[in-house]
């Protein structure tokens, strides 16, 4: 079988993968492409249709509570499946029925009503991922886990302690949505595509994220070298500004339609398809950070990671500017803060 792991050409010294590249997990061979999505509200269906209608799986399961519900998704879905190259889909409140998924996704709880920050939902759903995550993990112990309720920092940290998966295989989708948001923020200024504009937010995925505007860079032309402050205080040109878009955005979106679900939806449909292809690819995604980039706390937080088939499967070493770092800590601070609200309340 097919090694799916990144083969790389071996020099006698490589400085730049050394410095840039931290390995992590172990190589594993699979080609399951099943796919199970907890959770079958605006966000779980919109991360559904994302996977089938780009066809990343076409073997999508819904596992949802309520029965009526669950059931009248995937039968409107199956029903239009004659146009998703007859992909297989089923919907049951039942675990057994996502038995052997590659990947595994969680959107049940409560969702970010108007007012409220994704920190607020903590209780509620620190109480449904640990119902979730056993059942799942039993019919599934290969897969890999996506948290994508909310705050999902926090809940993929649990989901992890919970399922007892290898670190690898347990993250949130994070701030891969908020990087989004910020190269199309920064694209649409610029007037080019979103995917011609390099740069990060990690962090929280929420008030407290992080911008790294020293790594943000259009057509391999670093801001910084035009700009020594672009992003940061001092910048006449307000590109900071960028940054109170994406942290607000969601808050946007819920004045206007009272949940977001497309943009998540298609975040998280992009992880899966990194995983499935073995793509190897760059993303933000939430996962434990203590150690890293000067991070004491005990906390999950997005780092920019390589996902391919095993999950993380690497980690690339940031270049922080000495007020990233800060933020980033206070960020992880945040995290930790909440973290601990939750051993009180108990
Ligand atoms: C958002 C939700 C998924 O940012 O947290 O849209």
């Amino acid at each position: 079988m097919e090694i799916l792991f990144p083969t790389t050409l071996t020099y006698a010294t490589d400085l730049v993968r050394e410095k840039l590249i931290e390995p992590f997990g172990r190589p594993v061979n699979k080609t399951k492409r099943k796919v199970t999505v907890v959770g079958c509200g605006q966000v779980g269906m919109a991360v559904v249709m994302s996977i089938l209608a780009q066809n990343i799986s076409n073997e999508v399961c819904i596992i949802d509570a309520n029965e009526k519900l669950v059931n009248g998704e995937s039968k409107d879905v199956q029903q239009g499946s004659l146009y998703l190259r007859d992909a297989v889909i089923i919907g049951n409140t039942d675990y057994k029925a996502s038995e052997d998924s590659a990947v595994c996704i969680i959107t049940a709880g409560e969702r970010q009503k108007k007012g409220q920050t994704r920190l607020d939902l903590l209780k509620t759903n620190v109480k449904i991922i640990t119902q979730i995550v056993p059942p799942l993990v039993k019919y599934s112990p290969e897969t890999i886990l996506i948290i994508v309720s909310n705050p999902c920092d926090i809940l993929a940290h649990v989901a992890w302690k919970t399922s007892q998966l290898p670190l690898e295989r347990v993250f949130a989708s994070g701030t891969h949505l908020d990087t989004a948001r910020f190269r199309y923020f920064i694209a649409k200024r610029l007037g080019v595509s979103a995917s011609s504009v390099q740069g990060y937010v990690i962090g929280e995925h929420g008030d407290s994220s992080v911008p790294v505007w020293s790594a943000v860079s259009v057509g391999g032309i670093r801001f910084r070298d035009l700009s020594k402050c672009a992003g940061a205080e001092g910048d006449t040109d307000q590109w900071h500004e960028v940054h109170n878009q994406v942290v607000k955005a969601a808050y946007e979106v819920i004045a206007g339609k009272g949940y977001t679900n497309w943009a998540i939806g298609l975040t998280v449909a992009s992880l899966v398809s990194m995983i499935l292809d073995n793509k190897n690819e760059v993303a933000t995604v939430s996962t434990l950070a203590r150690e890293r980039e000067g991070i004491e706390n005990d906390v999950f937080l997005s780092l920019p990671v390589v996902i391919g088939a095993n999950g993380v499967t690497s980690f690339i070493k940031l270049q922080l500017s000495g007020l990233e770092q800060e933020l980033l800590c206070k960020s992880a601070e945040t995290l930790n803060k909440a973290m601990q609200s939750l051993k009180e309340k108990k």
